[in-house]
């Protein structure tokens, strides 16, 4: 009797309707078994295998074939066994081969009823599928996969192939397996190559189909590894469930799991017509690359890296997250798979030739001729997340982004003037505090979140190898935002394979110690890097570890990487005494330290040979093992105790973003002229590099804000920076590779920085002293390699060459970034060769200069159908220079069909949505990605994915500004329209309550469209153009804080009431904000509290253009609010959602919520106290912590106290100064009548309240003129002499508007006439201590320009000047005659400028002011007319640069009527006809006198608009006034003043 049969325990996979997949351990006896039994009987079984797999398993099978028959039939002799065996590898997938097998089989007479058995990897089961296929027009056929490839890939689906030189698997068929059975017993004699192999269509299977399945293989790779290449063959474990262990169930459970999906897709899309594409995510990219290095490098590493590209492909189409790629990245690592084409076993497989051929064009034009390219287009699969696509099959994708994707290096453009002045930059998180805290957390005790960890390649490497030794296990939460590590406590075993770290130097450096800690598994651990890895020293720490007894050799050259430690010695890290030369690196010494609490005895560590390089470094890790529960004891200067013990994990660690990468975007600041804003580094950094900004920005003549937390760099104009002399760079030497390519252009100060401290710069990533000089050199900049520093002699912008030079990075991100700053302002910008190489520590590094620096990124705009989307979004683009993008017409366009059509087709809505998510995300990434204003269309935010991809728009610094709707003037226009399909009567009502929410998820700024508001459709335009100039801050309408300033806090319960007669002009005259006290308003304890705010906030918007400061106040802080404190809440974020520029909370719990939250809003902390009990100003501990509280939760702290006596008020003061902070302006101040001095004395953004207002907001609030008045009468004012300038002047009435402004705001000053006709002579009156300003008039606008030290750009362009201000000691000329007409206009306006056309009458001086004005408001298209053509067209080749079209005309009456006629000759007898003003239009005249001048009095009798000279005059007055006072103008006041003495003269 034969022997009994084992039969295992087996789980079953269906697929295309039948279970045919087995899964299970120790198959063959099972195999035959069912054979036999459940298929059709033949008469011949052929089993094809490759000599591999005969040696180690054709016997059992032979055996087994006999053993089963006997089981199932003993009746009958067994039908045949024949076996063929070939060399293993892809040489035998050939035609010839195929033809070979099917000569043996017919020589063996097999016939019809023959089944044909593949055992082997993917080569035996492609190829003799193939044979099956074919053989009599096809026989049966079983597929028994032995490869991990094969069995989760090749095996399953029926394609089936052989290669031809053509190319691979070009000639095949389609032909299912009866069965498939996957024994996985037989993975433990995989070769561990393979088993990566394999593992790459694992990891990619779970990409694109299963989140939580990507979390256990990126989890569980150790024990994967394990249940694969150890331990499974030893007798039959796992042939029954009881005799399986927890490894092989997760490995069982891992290929069926990646078997079942691609059984599903199969099943679903047998052919390939959509869905199964899915699977070819990274064979795009990795075929091209296998193409060329294949046989060297295998299917799965080619693809590995495909999945990588193609992942970053997602990443720029804006799905995919970087955390995304990154996680990727560091998954296949796991599994041995290389990521790049830079990986060592790539590098080290292929030839040199074979290498050099994988150039970005080849990739792309093997990609063209890919099996899966339709036409010419290429297709991809494209992740939305791990786990998920875009699309359920590959999506289309343009070649450009892919070869940007696989290209190496970058082009860095010069950028231009045009982009946004100020932004804010958030770098990713501190590489090594990033680095630290793995290790600190994965050491320690308990479970510790980690926030803003760097997602890098040195963060990867340090992960992976923690991971490697056991020490912990990690984990994603938020989408990969934190990292959750439990922490092992220090428990480490050896590792499977060796440590690769690639370049990772602090890696490398803390493992060295780390990897001592060893304390069990097998005898040694090896540690290597890439080949600069391998040249980088470590000796010093080599040597202390040896000397503490710490087996360590080097395997390669001595001094560096790859080591091997030894732990059969069993002494791990004895600890105690240790001596370490440091030198070199503070890395060594961190090393010691982070593992010292865990050596045998404690350690006294002592720094020997020398000066310590980057203490600060040290005293990081000091500091961050304090706060994991270890003080360590600095005895001395270089000597250190550190305690036994584990480390205490907290529940949560945040990572500080990178100091060493903040220089970047400081720098781009600096050497462009623009400001950036670090929002989370400050002065309170461990980081030795968060001094770069105070110690090399601002002596290169930057204006630098640092606070504890927050640093801003403001760059002098281009081309004025200044050289550093002489600066030791040592407590930051990772910064001197922005400080070289600033000072390569500071030709300010002798032009040359010495740069010193820096001789470990010379064994950095690469010698980076010497890559600077080289590459600087390219831009024909010297500079001098010295052994610890380096010289650099400026050029200016202008001397560097024009060419693009092409720099090399050497594979050192901080030279790479350093350079691209660089670029940024050489003529010809720079080549950037590796790309990739910011991986290191900024990946996102080149999106970031790209959308947030060289340009902002774009505004979107939502909101329903008929809200006024394209309407605003137009005016917007052409009013700040933007591209205007209407969503639906992009698409329209990209599709290449219309909407209603797509909606018509077969898709119907979900194809709309699907190329709307899919366009939106092309929009947002890369078409439109910056310097564009997008339209969408009203319903964009029902999907789920397009409201994930406007979050990330928003989450990356982009605005989405969502138009709130009066819903009946929204019906009321969209009954109108009937170009769009129509909304059931009350539809669109109930669509827009449910999208209500949706809109506001997926928008960070509102705005209230509604024509019943003042000034209506005109108004809202202007109010839409602020609110997008600071959603992108492009102007963020900020007070200048330079002066002393004020705002004007409005009580009435109705903003409505000062809507009438200018009341709202008269009331903030002299102030420079207005607030707004919800809290005082009348519908604020009702219903619908936020509608009815925001109807009251935008009412204001619409009625002055001064910024708001938005409060609301309860009770107990002195005001009104009786709500809760959520619904305070509530309003003042929705305050930040409208746009307020400043918004006033107490510093409270929720105070820091709202400061996180602010974006563009600054917030002001404050506090009240109203007894003026607690809030003390002298010596009182409550008030300092208080103001410390406040300053950590806002921009501006504002401390209310109340006077009980006077001199509360010197205390006051007192306090202000000794708080003073540039950084977080102090308000200070006390209410009630005895504090009112201290109202006059507090120097910025002080309350005030105006005679016309019913009531004062705070008790002893007093107003602007009351203030001026004592600050004169106190000598803190001191009174100026202003004068108009030039002849004839007695009748001007001037004198008249200024002295009435100066005496309704309380200024002591007085406006004087100087008549004079020679410039000459206002030398004196410019060089008075007591001059304040002067107006200018003829003959002297452009005489009296060389008296003046500067000019502004306007009165430069114009070329005149009609205002001298006195600033700093020095004399500024501007021109405020082209503010006037722009105001007036801008007023009266009747056509949309960018639409309008324009008539200047007249060439003279004026006429160019009056150019310069209907330029700046955008009008594109003027004509020009004069007696003297000649003049005219003098003029007209001045300013065209300026126009879209600007042409001189000789003959008004020929004139086809403009919109706009702007007359700049004094009265004359010059006649208009009356064709000019054939249609609706607008006419201004600068000439005053007489009052009806003939060009109004022509378009007055054709019902134009008029605009008389008087108003200009005023207008240009109001501006002249604020320029000298820095205060907002009274200007009734002003215009009243001026009509008096006009109309008494006239
Ligand atoms: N048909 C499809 O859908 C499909 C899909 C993916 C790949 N493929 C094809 O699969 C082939 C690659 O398959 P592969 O990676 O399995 O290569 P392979 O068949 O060459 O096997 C790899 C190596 O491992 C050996 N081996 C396999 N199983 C073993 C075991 N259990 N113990 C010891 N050694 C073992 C083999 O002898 C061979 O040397 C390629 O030709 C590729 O085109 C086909």
């Amino acid at each position: 009797m034969a022997r009994a049969l084992k039969l295992a325990e087996v789980e079953r996979i269906p697929i295309l309707g039948t279970e045919s997949i087995v899964c299970g351990f120790h198959l063959v006896d099972y195999i035959w078994t069912d054979i036999f039994s459940s298929l059709p009987a033949a008469s011949t079984y052929v089993l094809i295998t490759d000599t591999n797999l005969a040696k180690l398993y054709l016997s059992q099978y032979q055996e087994s074939f006999q053993v089963a028959w006997a089981h199932h039939n003993q009746a009958s002799a067994a039908p045949r066994l024949l076996t063929h065996v070939l060399p293993p590898g892809e040489l035998s997938k050939s035609r010839a081969t195929k033809s070979a097998i099917e000569d043996w089989m017919f020589s063996e007479k097999c016939t019809r009823d023959t089944m044909v058995l593949a055992l082997g990897g993917g080569v035996i089961g492609d190829l003799v599928g193939y044979v099956a296929a074919t053989f009599m027009r096809g026989v049966g056929f079983i597929q028994i996969p032995t490869s991990l490839l094969a069995m989760v890939d090749s095996s399953i689906g029926g394609k089936t192939a052989v290669d031809t030189p053509a190319g691979k698997n070009l000639v095949g068929a389609f032909w299912q397996p009866k069965r498939i059975y996957m024994d996985m017993a037989v993975l433990s004699t995989l070769p561990p190559r393979e088993f990566s192999n394999g593992m790459a269509e694992v990891i990619k299977t779970a990409a694109i189909w299963d989140s939580a399945e990507f979390d256990v293989l990126e989890s569980s790779s150790v024990e994967i590894r394990r249940a694969v290449l150890g331990g499974t063959q030893d007798g039959d474990s796992g042939l029954t469930l009881a005799t399986r262990s927890a490894e092989q169930t997760l490995l069982q459970r891992v290929i069926a799991a990646s078997a079942r999906v691609k059984a599903y897709v199969v099943t679903h899309d047998e052919r390939e017509s959509g869905m199964r594409g899915l699977l070819n995510f990274g064979h795009t990219i990795g075929h091209a690359i296998e193409a060329i290095l294949s046989p060297q490098v295998l299917h799965g590493e080619c693809v590995a890296v495909g999945c990588v590209l193609e992942a970053e492909v997602a990443r720029r189409m804006g799905h995919l997250s970087e955390v995304g790629v990154a996680r990727l990245v560091r998954c296949l690592r796991a599994y041995g798979l290389p990521t790049t084409m830079d990986d060592p076993l790539i590098r080290g497989l292929a030839s040199s030739e074979q290498l050099a051929e994988v150039r970005p064009q080849r990739l792309m034009d093997v990609m063209g001729v890919d099996k899966k390219t339709v036409g010419t287009q290429k297709r991809l699969v494209v992740l939305k997340q791990l786990g998920a696509t875009l699309e359920l099959k590959p999506t289309n994708v343009s070649d450009a982004l892919i070869l940007e994707v696989i290209s190496a290096g970058v082009l860095v453009k010069p950028v231009g003037d045009g982009a946004v002045a100020e932004t804010v930059v958030v770098p990713p998180g501190s590489k090594s505090i990033s680095n630290r805290a793995l290790q600190l957390a994965a050491l320690g005790k308990g479970v510790c979140r980690l926030r803003n960890l760097l997602h890098s390649d040195d963060t990867q490497v340090m992960m992976a190898a923690l991971q490697a030794m056991g020490g912990c296990e990690f984990a994603w939460e938020d989408g990969g935002d934190t990292l959750v590590v439990t922490g092992g406590g220090g428990a480490l075993h050896t590792p499977a394979t060796e440590l690769y770290l690639g370049n990772a130097g602090t890696a490398a450096r803390f493992l060295t110690t780390t990897v001592n800690l060893i304390d069990s598994g097998g005898e040694s651990t090896v540690l290597t890097g890439n080949a600069r890895m391998k040249l980088r020293p470590c000796a010093p720490l080599v040597d202390a570890l040896r000397a503490n007894g710490c087996t360590i050799d080097y395997c390669e050259k001595q001094g560096s990487l790859p080591l091997r430690v030894s732990h059969s010695g069993g002494r791990g890290f004895p600890g105690g005494r240790i001596q370490l030369a440091a030198s070199v690196s503070s890395q060594y010494v961190s090393s010691i330290l982070l593992c010292a609490p865990y050596a045998q005895a404690p350690v006294r560590l002592e720094l020997v040979g020398g000066k310590v390089i980057s203490q600060p470094y040290i005293d990081m890790t000091l500091a961050m093992m304090a706060q994991f529960g270890c003080h360590v004891q600095r005895i001395s200067e270089t000597e250190y105790l550190v305690p036994l013990g584990a480390y205490e994990n907290p529940a949560e660690y945040a990572v500080e973003s990178d100091a060493s990468s903040a220089t970047y975007p400081l720098a781009f600041a600096a050497i462009t002229g623009r400001q950036c804003t670090v929002p989370n580094i400050g002065s309170a950094s461990l980081q030795g590099d968060a001094r770069f900004a105070v110690d090399v920005l601002r002596p290169m003549g930057c204006t630098v804000e640092q606070t504890a937390t927050s640093t801003t760099v403001r760059g002098p104009p281009r081309g004025q920076l200044q050289a550093l002399g002489d600066i030791d760079m040592e407590p930051m030497t990772d910064a001197f590779l922005t400080a070289s390519v600033l000072a390569a252009v500071a030709p300010g100060n002798g032009g040359v920085t010495r740069i010193r401290g820096i001789a470990n710069q010379h064994v950095k990533e690469c010698d980076r002293i010497q890559a600077m000089c080289t590459e600087l050199a390219r831009f024909g900049v010297t500079a001098v390699n010295h052994a610890d520093g380096i010289d650099v002699h400026a050029r200016s912008i202008d001397e560097l060459t024009r060419a693009t030079p092409s720099v090399h990075c050497y594979d050192d991100h901080r030279v790479a970034m350093s350079f691209s700053v660089l670029a940024c302002v050489a003529p010809g910008g720079a080549e950037l060769r590796e790309r990739r190489c910011v991986g290191k520590t900024w990946p996102q590094w080149w999106d970031v200069l790209a959308r947030d620096l060289v340009s902002s990124p774009s505004v979107v705009v939502v909101g329903m159908r008929g809200a006024g989307k394209s309407t605003l979004s137009k005016a917007a683009a052409s009013a700040l220079g933007l591209t205007f993008v209407d969503m639906d017409e992009y698409l329209e366009q990209q599709v290449g069909q219309t909407i209603p059509e797509i909606i018509a087709s077969e898709g119907g809505w979900p194809a709309f949505r699907a190329h709307e998510s899919r366009l939106l995300a092309q929009a947002l990434t890369k078409d439109f990605a910056t310097g564009a204003i997008i339209a969408c269309g009203g319903g964009v935010v029902e999907a789920p994915d397009n409201r994930t991809l406007l979050q990330r728009h928003m989450s990356s610094n982009g605005a989405v500004i969502c138009l709130t709707p009066n819903m009946d003037q929204v019906a009321e226009f969209l009954s109108r329209d009937k170009t769009r399909p129509a909304y059931a009567a009350g539809d669109a009502r109930d669509v827009y309550e449910r999208r209500k929410p949706l809109y506001r998820d997926a928008s960070n700024y509102e705005m209230l469209v509604d024509a019943r508001l003042p000034g209506a459709w005109p108004k809202i335009e202007q109010e839409f153009v602020r609110l997008v100039s600071f959603a992108s801050g492009r102007d963020c309408n900020r007070v200048d804080l330079a002066h002393s300033s004020y705002f004007v806090s409005l009580t009435a319960k109705d903003v409505g009431e000062y809507l009438e007669n200018g009341r709202l002009a008269a009331v903030t005259a002299g102030a420079h904000a207005v607030e707004l006290r919800a809290d005082l308003l009348a519908a604020i304890d009702e219903e619908d509290v936020l509608a009815k705010v925001q109807w009251q906030f935008a009412m204001l918007r619409h009625a002055t253009s001064l910024p708001v400061v938005f409060t609301v106040r309860t009770v107990a802080q002195g005001g009104a609010f009786r709500g809760s404190d959520a619904q305070r809440l509530s309003i003042l974020h929705a305050a930040i959602r409208w746009g307020a520029e400043y918004v006033d909370v107490e510093v409270d719990t929720h105070a820091a919520a709202l400061y996180a939250a602010r974006r563009n809003s600054l917030i002001i902390a404050s506090h009240h106290d109203p007894t003026g009990q607690q809030l003390r100003w002298s010596q009182c501990e409550f008030t300092t912590e208080i103001l410390y509280r406040a300053r950590a939760c806002g921009d501006i702290v504002k401390l209310i106290s109340f006077a009980n006596q006077w001199s509360d008020n010197m205390d006051c003061l007192e306090f202000t100064r000794r708080h003073h902070s540039q950084e977080t302006p102090l308000i200070a101040l006390n209410m009630g009548y005895e504090g009112q001095m201290s109202r006059v004395l507090c120097p910025v953004l002080t309350p005030v309240t105006h005679p016309l207002l019913a009531a004062k907001a705070a008790p002893g609030q007093i107003s602007v003129q009351q203030i001026n008045v004592a600050r004169a009468t106190a000598g803190l004012l001191p009174a100026r002499k202003m004068a108009l300038c030039g002849t004839p002047i007695q009748h001007s009435p001037s004198p008249a508007m200024h002295n009435a402004a100066f005496s309704a705001l309380g200024l002591p000053h007085v406006y004087g006439l100087f008549e004079t006709a020679e410039a000459s002579e206002l030398a004196d009156l410019f060089a008075a201590p007591e001059f304040g300003g002067a107006s200018v008039t003829i003959p002297l606008k452009q005489s009296v320009i060389p008296l003046l030290d500067q000019l502004t750009p306007a009165a430069r362009r114009i070329g005149a000047v009609n205002t001298v201000i006195p600033a700093g000691g020095k004399l500024l000329g501007d021109n405020t005659d082209y503010l006037g007409i722009v105001g007036c206009l801008r007023r009266s306006q009747v056509t949309a400028f960018p639409k309008a056309t324009a008539l200047v009458v007249g060439a003279g001086g004026t006429s160019r002011a009056a150019l310069y004005a209907l330029y700046t408001l955008g009008i594109g298209s003027v004509m020009v007319y004069n007696r003297t053509a000649q003049r005219a067209n003098e003029l007209v080749a001045e300013f065209s640069e300026l126009f879209t079209s600007l042409v001189a005309v000789s003959d008004l009456a020929a004139l086809e009527s403009p919109d706009y006629v702007v007359g700049t000759i004094p009265a004359s007898d010059l006649v208009y006809p009356d064709s000019l003003f054939a249609k609706v239009g607008v006419a201004l005249d600068m000439a005053y006198k007489p009052r009806w001048t003939p060009l109004l009095e022509s378009a007055n009798r054709h019902g134009w608009s008029v605009v008389p000279g008087v108003d200009v005059l005023i207008e240009q007055g109001i501006h002249q006034l604020e320029k000298w006072t820095h205060l907002t103008a009274p200007t009734k006041i002003m215009a009243d003043a001026v009509y008096t003495k006009y109309n008494a003269d006239n």
